[in-house]
């Protein structure tokens, strides 16, 4: 339907999780984006593949976004863009907040994605802690900025969500196996919306683990759903169609919580497999909390891992 920018090894890897599978009771797979070959991972890989051609279609030559420091979409789309010979600019805050959330500030290394969204050659702009439409503000001017400089300039929604991004997670429910239940990490809304819908008619439930204390985050995920429904010519779930839970979030967004920790610990012992503190981990506790409850029993959970292990190295 839409053509695509080549970036990542498809499909990524998808296994059992046999030791994990045993301790917990159920029968556990792993979907690994984590896995894409392409600048260490993650699920924005999948989104860029269409975002960097829309870019290149409309003939820009800058793509302009924002994102948390650690973020990964940036590092990921700093990559693409070496890749697709375009610049890369974004207008980053150590950790943006929803106001009424302001969270706990964390001590950075200063490693992790910054290194990598530098060696890829990222202009990154760093702003003073703001709110979320804080953020969004900076980046609209730096666009505006960019384009008074006489540059092309695409603007790109944070973590690559919208129709486009949704709909590589619409595409890539085809490469999962046989499961009753899939849980993933959200937060801008794509890569559950994609995976709900590419679902809605078969009896898989897909839970989405909130990693943001937002209480709109829901109708966020429902208005990206809502673009993609739009160029699939469907009716767009409500909000409430979607499973999104909001317990596992702990302190704050891009704040490591206890249970995520644990997770995080849980799974790099019994299988050797990395998650990072501000997503994957606090998806995966979820696995952990809803096994350990008796929820997922005599299930075939689907754990879609969508990255993130560079912030590891950035989080003391
Ligand atoms: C590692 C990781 N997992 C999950 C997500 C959430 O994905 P989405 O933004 O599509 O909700 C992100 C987004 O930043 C991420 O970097």
């Amino acid at each position: 339907m839409f053509s695509t920018f080549p970036l990542i090894l498809k499909p990524t890897p998808c296994h059992r999780l046999e030791r994990a599978s045993e301790a917990l009771g159920i029968d556990l797979w792993i979907k690994r984006d984590d896995l894409t070959g392409f600048a260490l991972g993650g699920n924005k890989g999948r989104k860029l593949e269409y975002l960097i051609q829309a870019a290149l279609d409309e003939g820009a030559d800058t793509i302009v976004t924002c994102g948390a420091r650690q973020s990964n979409f940036v590092r990921q789309l700093a990559a693409a863009c070496a890749i697709a010979e375009l610049r890369c600019v974004a207008a980053v805050m150590d950790q943006p907040y929803e106001p009424g959330h302001q969270v706990p500030q964390v001590q950075f290394t200063g490693r992790g994605n910054e290194v990598l969204s530098d060696l890829f050659g990222a202009k990154i702009v760093r702003f003073e802690n703001g709110s979320w439409e804080d953020l969004f503000a900076r980046a609209a001017d730096l666009a505006e900025s960019e384009r008074q400089s006489g540059h092309v300039v695409h603007h790109l929604a944070v973590g690559g969500s919208g129709a486009l991004g949704a709909y590589a997670f619409f595409v890539a429910a085809d490469e999962a196996p046989h499961h009753d239940v899939l849980i993933t990490a959200s937060s801008s809304g794509s890569t559950h919306a994609g995976l709900h819908i590419a679902f809605r008619d078969f009896p898989n439930q897909v839970i989405g683990i909130a990693c943001d204390p937002e209480e709109d985050l829901r109708n966020e995920i429902a208005r990206v759903g809502a673009d993609l429904c739009a160029i699939l010519g469907q009716e767009p779930p409500s909000p409430d169609e979607y499973d999104l839970r909001s317990d596992y979030v702990g302190p704050g967004y891009g704040v490591p919580s206890e249970a995520g920790e644990e997770a995080l610990q849980w799974l790099a012992h019994q299988e050797g497999i990395l998650l990072d503190p501000v997503y994957s981990a606090k998806a995966f506790s979820a696995v952990l909390d809803l096994a350990r409850r008796g929820e997922l029993e005599d299930q075939t959970v689907l754990f879609w891992h969508t990255g993130g292990v560079p912030a590891l190295f950035a989080y003391r």
